[in-house]
């Protein structure tokens, strides 16, 4: 009987279920979108219940689609959008609130207050990040102060914290285990990456209960089981779980020091492998755990943008500029402008390098003569020019000269994208052969820990460069075009919300 691993890649806007065999050939693939939530301004939510139901029907829908059985299935894996936070109740198993969003602002005046009560240094030192609405500290500590009782709960026991990975693990395996991993407990804004445990200081700052929070795992492990009940009668390990960029950065096998990714999804989100030693950003960029495997931890330095692939989806369903998104290639193509339009997309604020979660987008150095293309051209540019500001900064902090990009995710199809990214970089972009990084990554953990693949050269084997972009624009053109992009921000940052 043959096997194959699965991974549940939990996208912020759909879930996915692959089915992956030995060659790392994706056998199949179910997707369902998941609704978002937007009760005010800014605020961006998730029904963890409509997740788990949709994390659900496409396991089902995958096993339809390949006739394989559960039994098939070796190990599984789980990738996540990142903080994003869920707290349910122990018991019962019910969330007492939506799941807050990685993109949602509600949470900017606990941020600005703990900024103001002086705690940026000590927040830095320990867990490697800038304090922002952006991770899960503080949508813990609002969740907490919006529903009524839970502060008591939580101290008694009562209730749990998780991001998606967490939350999953305890639907899958019948609410027997409440873990995540190293990469996303980096991502919580408590987790001390030093000494690789919550840090009690923190808790204390926000008043958060240790025992609301999982246990912390290596990436590539038995977390334990699935339910039959919940997996159609197999109790198959989960046995690999990633925060989906550093899956991402898995799956493009950087597991070398200075290798670098970007993926172009929702938001844009660089990671650089930088070895065993934390590197510290003197410019805004995020310390973080890349990986914990073979009981060793790796870090990374992480630039994240947060409106990226967002954007084609602005010009699509707000603007309609576009029936579907890869038109986006044809239509700058087509563009006669000479660049010098530049949209700043700072829809939900700016993230690297500037971490301005107020700042609101805008577009300049428009004519009587702009039209839909020039539009969509600039706006392309954007998330190449985003992509440039935090590359030249990683640059500086690791003193590593980047010679090549590694490139996945939905915009990275678009070669438009890709020559213009590798012009204003001047750099060599390596489009990976599969579009599915982020799942492979986290399917290769999964294998790994149950012997599916025997050890990381066996899959190194298995990945392979698919087109490769290399710089053709004058040096002159690529200054004077950043040039304008840098002023472009700045003009932007002096509009405030
Ligand atoms: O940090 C947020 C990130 O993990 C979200 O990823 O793929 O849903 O845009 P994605």
């Amino acid at each position: 009987m043959q096997s194959y691993v699965m991974a549940l890649d939990e996208g912020t806007t759909s879930t996915r279920a692959l089915i992956f065999d030995h060659q790392g050939h994706k056998i199949t693939e179910a997707q369902q979108e998941f609704k978002q939530y937007f009760p005010h301004p800014g605020w961006v939510e998730h029904d963890p219940e409509e997740i788990w139901q949709a994390v659900q029907s496409t396991i089902a829908q995958a096993f339809i689609n390949s006739s394989l059985r559960p039994d098939q299935i070796i190990s599984i894996g789980i990738s996540n959008q990142r903080e994003t936070t869920v707290i349910w109740d122990r018991e019962t198993g019910e969330p007492i609130y939506n799941a807050i969003v990685w993109q949602s602002r509600q949470t900017n005046e606990l941020a600005a207050d703990l900024i103001n009560k002086g705690y940026k240094e000590l927040v830095r030192r320990k867990t490697g990040l800038i304090i922002d609405p952006y991770f899960s500290a503080t949508k813990i500590r609002w969740i907490l102060d919006h529903v009524p009782g839970s502060q008591k709960r939580a101290e008694k026991g009562e209730l749990l914290f998780g991001t998606i990975d967490s939350w999953l693990i305890w639907k899958l395996t019948g609410g027997k285990v409440h873990a995540t991993d190293y990469t996303n407990a980096s991502r919580t804004m408590l987790f001390n990456i030093h000494q690789l445990q919550w840090d009690k200081d923190i808790l204390k700052i926000l008043n958060i209960p240790l025992n609301m929070l999982p246990e912390v795992k290596s990436n590539s492990e038995i977390y334990g089981y699935t339910l039959p009940y919940h997996f159609f009668g197999g109790k198959i390990p989960i046995a690999g779980v990633a925060g989906d960029q550093q899956a991402a950065l898995i799956g493009q096998m950087g597991l070398e020091p200075g290798t670098v990714k970007n993926t172009y999804g929702t938001g844009s989100f660089i990671v650089m492998n930088t070895g065993t030693e934390p590197t510290t950003s003197n410019h805004n960029l995020l310390t973080t755990i890349a990986y914990y495997l073979d009981n060793k931890v790796t870090y990374a330095l992480e630039g994240s943008i947060f409106v990226a692939g967002s954007a084609i989806q602005w010009l699509r369903d707000s603007l309609q500029l576009l029936d579907q998104a890869e038109d986006s290639e044809q239509a700058a193509l087509s563009s006669k402008s000479h660049n010098e339009i530049y949209v700043v997309p700072a829809f939900t604020g700016l993230g690297a390098p500037y971490w301005d979660s107020e700042a609101r987008g805008a577009i300049f150095g428009i004519t009587r003569g702009t039209n839909r293309n020039d539009l969509i051209k600039a706006t392309l540019q954007s998330l190449a020019y985003q992509t440039r500001d935090v590359v030249d900064t990683m640059q500086a902090d690791s003193k590593i000269n980047i010679k090549t990009l590694r490139v996945d995710g939905g915009a990275s199809r678009n070669n438009y994208l890709l020559q213009f990214q590798s012009d204003i970089l001047n750099t060599t972009i390596e489009r990976a052969k599969t579009a599915e990084t982020t799942a492979l990554g986290v399917a290769f953990l999964a294998g790994l820990a149950t012997g599916f693949w025997k050890d990381k050269a066996e899959i190194e084997k298995i990945f392979h460069v698919g087109k490769s972009f290399t710089p053709q624009m004058t040096i002159s053109e690529r200054d004077h075009l950043y040039q304008g992009w840098k002023c472009a921000v700045k003009a932007t940052k002096m509009f405030k919300n």
